[in-house]
């Protein structure tokens, strides 16, 4: 047993948690507690297992070991262990990246008939950013084009010339500021390399060109997640504003329930638009509601935004629907998923379906997804989920009530499209007027994931109202978007309730014209963790019409429960291009006072962007609304 009024803010999480100890079911609650207490040397940074003589621990108190077998410092040691986190993250988003791009490659050349450009503009918009000729041209050459110029973003060996999709984002004085320094990456794939190769033991032991090295593996991640996302909004189309709802109550007692969870919207988007070809198999098998298609982590956040799926939880809470006794089936794709998901659902009678050849689960049955036979593998696995329906137990289902509304799908267009609605001629006016006068006094953007070292979801309720009602625009995505969504802070009702007087009058007038029928709501969804580029794009969009850099801008960037090493290539990402960035979670460098200084203070000098520590959420607030005041004090307002 363990204590349920600390772990999850959410009800139906910690209502779940209840039949968790009642039945005597292993959650990673439990397992966080079991774990205690966690290891001082680990958790500061100061333990090094890069090679066999080790591992190796650095005394932080000074009294014992200063060195390495190798001689490696506290330094570097830390250094080092944050960097491939770094390389790690930009690897998984990359890799997610480039499975797009390949996917386009082969739609161009006539090999996947399960899919098509669902969004042309987007395509066409995106090959015209790219320099790709579009007039006159079969689509499918511009397809051809724009996949062939990303995959030169894996491919490129000229160290000079920087990734195509960096240098067509960032605005020019951030990528001049970035290729002075000299970690304007040239190659993902290469980066990543680099950086493995350079942390091996006896290779680069500088703290400083260990965390340059870093940084400059960092913005191979931006790059990567660009690129997906872009595609992606081609290949499946860009978000549009949509109503929809979150949390375990999305769960139909009365349907084959089926959750995708991963990242990559590759498979769960078929898995959607076959679904409804299903439908007569599941009701003739007694689910009298058909299939219900439910979202999990950051796939959850992209089959919401281009679908209006529901979200039935994030991150950390992604066993629980499996306790609820009404889940057919959880699809998995890649990245963020526990492997303890098979044992939970032994005790129910779900199936725990893998579907990446390089991701597979022991316990769970592997299906082979591979985009030539999107269709019928998807209807495979729903089959699968139908089937599965006929073992439900009636007695064990438990579903919670609650089922959060929630409005989300606004990516980048669909923001602008509502400003067009206030001012056509020129839609960014009303933002930078309402930054200018005040009534916007920044932007604050919330992305990461959950993290058991904090109560599950409190942090981010607690900072984004906190902000709003100081006037702070909030946008979100990946399992922060979750948070926020479960919490009921994507609704225009919260904008009534928690924001400031500025931002509401704001919100209402964008809403209002754009034919909302009320104001935006408080928080606005931009998607999964690699839809972080939308608010890039976003953020590059106002710097350009002003004439500044990104570091100029009162835009600040919060991870109140960063954990996976892709949240610390995105943290690191986001201080790169200039952003103050609140990490809630202690990150495993303060055994070096060089590795924190380094990202705390001197980044600030040096890049613009720096790494706020703050575990208190209200200090935190605090902390990230100083930052938007020094921003607007820079800019003279
Ligand atoms: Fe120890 Fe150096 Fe090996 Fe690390 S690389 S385990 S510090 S000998
Ligand atoms: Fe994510």
């Amino acid at each position: 047993l363990h204590d349920c009024t600390t772990c999850s803010s959410d009800a139906c999480a910690t209502e779940m948690l209840r039949i968790a100890d009642e039945q005597n079911i292993e959650t990673a609650w439990h397992r966080h507690a079991a774990q205690q207490p966690q290891c001082g040397f680990g958790s500061s940074g100061l333990c090094c297992r890069i090679c066999m003589k080790g591992p190796c621990r650095i005394d932080p108190f000074g009294n014992g070991p200063r060195f390495g077998i190798c001689g490696a410092d506290a330094d570097t040691i830390v250094a080092r262990h944050m960097v491939r986190m770094m390389a790690a993250g930009a690897a998984s988003h990359s890799e997610h990246g480039r499975h797009i791009a390949l996917a386009l490659r082969h739609l161009a050349d006539g090999h996947l008939d399960d899919y098509a450009i669902r969004d042309e503009a987007k395509m066409l918009a995106v090959a015209a950013r790219l320099g790709v000729a579009t007039d006159g041209r079969a689509l499918m050459d511009v397809v051809r084009d724009v996949a062939d110029l990303t995959l030169g973003d894996f491919q490129n060996q000229d160290e000079k010339k920087p990734c195509t999709w960096l240098a067509a984002t960032l605005p020019e004085k951030r990528l001049k500021k970035l290729g002075d320094l000299g970690i304007l990456p040239h190659n993902i794939d290469a980066t990543v390399a680099q950086t493995m190769s350079r942390t091996h033991i006896g290779c680069d032991s500088d703290p400083t060109n260990l965390v340059l090295g870093g940084l400059r593996v960092a913005l191979t991640d931006l790059d990567g997640m660009v690129l997906a996302t872009e595609l992606s909004d081609a290949l499946f189309g860009t978000p549009k504003p949509v109503a929809t709802s979150s949390n375990l109550g999305v769960l139909k007692v009365d349907a084959v329930n089926v959750a995708v969870n991963g990242h990559n919207p590759i498979l769960s988007d078929v898995i959607c638009q076959v679904a409804a070809d299903l439908e007569a198999e599941a009701i003739a098998a007694g689910a009298t509601a058909g299939i219900n298609i439910v979202g999990v982590c950051c796939t959850g956040n992209e089959v919401m935004m281009r679908h209006g799926i529901p979200l039935a939880t994030n991150y950390l809470s992604q066993e629980l629907p499996i306790l609820t006794g009404a889940l057919e089936a959880m699809v998995l794709d890649v990245q963020c998923i526990m492997p303890s998901l098979p044992r939970i659902a032994e005790c129910f009678h779900t199936v725990v379906v893998t579907t990446d050849p390089r991701n597979k689960i022991k316990g769970a049955t592997h299906v082979d997804f591979s985009e030539t036979k999107a269709v019928e593998t998807a209807k495979t696995i729903l089959r699968m989920a139908i089937a599965a329906y006929g073992r439900r137990d009636k007695n064990r289902v438990n579903i919670p009530k609650l089922a959060q509304r929630t409005i989300a799908g606004f990516s980048t267009e669909a923001i602008v499209a509502a400003l067009t609605a206030v001012d056509a001629a020129d839609p960014l006016k009303p933002v930078i007027d309402n930054v200018v006068n005040g009534n916007i006094q920044g932007i604050v953007l919330f992305g990461g994931c959950n993290n058991t070292k904090t109560m599950q979801d409190a942090s981010y309720f607690r900072i984004a109202t906190e902000l709003a009602r100081r006037n702070v625009l909030v946008l979100a995505t990946g399992c922060a978007a979750g948070a926020l969504a479960k919490s009921g802070l994507m609704t225009p009702e919260a904008t009534e309730k928690y924001a400031g007087e500025g931002l509401k009058a704001v919100s209402r007038a964008i809403g209002e014209a754009a034919g909302l029928g009320g104001p935006l709501p408080l928080v606005l969804h931009m998607g999964s963790c690699v839809d972080n580029s939308r608010a890039v794009i976003l953020a590059t969009a106002l710097a350009n019409k002003l004439g500044v850099d990104l570091s100029d801008l009162p835009v600040v960037v919060s991870a109140p429960e960063a954990m996976s090493e892709k949240a610390v290539a995105i943290g690191t990402w986001a201080v790169t291009i200039g952003f103050p960035t609140h990490l809630g979670t202690v990150p495993p460098v303060v055994g070096s006072e060089t590795v924190t200084r380094l990202v705390t203070e001197t980044a600030k000098e040096l890049i613009g962007g720096h790494f706020i520590v703050e575990t208190d959420p209200a200090i935190a607030a605090d902390k990230l609304f100083a930052a938007i005041q020094e921003r607007r004090r820079g800019l003279g307002l």
